[in-house]
């Protein structure tokens, strides 16, 4: 019996040690996971938030010179992925540039997704 509280003595504290490095561990990866997304998220806003606006609404100066629309509408709803990653690759109408050359064909493939996950 005294053994046995001798044992549990040494493996509570261990026990507890090891949760302390699963949380510790657990919080680290999560903000690897989420350095994925917020790498097309500062992207986003520091070339495409100027007319596009933060939340995607267009809602800026330049944007409502420029007119241009709210991820939020149906027009731009009707749009499908690819129709986008078109337009952000090759540019659209003299006002919207082509981004390929610049920032790549992946990047422009995240910003569409974090464009469109601004709608919901
Ligand atoms: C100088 C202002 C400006 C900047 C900067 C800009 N856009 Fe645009 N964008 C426009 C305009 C204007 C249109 C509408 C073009 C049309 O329909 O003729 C447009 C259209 C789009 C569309 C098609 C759907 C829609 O909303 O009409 C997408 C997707 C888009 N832009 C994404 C981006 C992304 C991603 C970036 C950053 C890499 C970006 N834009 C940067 C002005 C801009």
């Amino acid at each position: 019996m005294n053994r046995f509280i001798r044992v549990l003595g040494i493996a509570a504290p261990l026990a507890g040690a090891g949760l302390v490095f699963i949380l510790v561990s657990g919080a680290g990866d999560s903000s690897r996971v989420s350095a994925a997304p917020a790498s097309a998220q500062d992207v986003y806003l520091d070339k495409c938030s100027i007319c596009h606006a933060q939340d995607g609404s267009g809602n800026t100066a330049k944007g409502r010179k420029l007119k241009v629309k709210n991820v939020r509408s149906p027009e731009v709803g009707k749009l499908s992925e690819a129709e986008m990653i078109d337009i952000v690759a090759k540019g659209k109408g003299k006002d919207m540039d082509g981004f390929e050359k610049e920032l790549g064909g992946d990047m422009v493939k995240q910003l569409v997704t974090y464009y469109r996950s601004l709608a919901k």
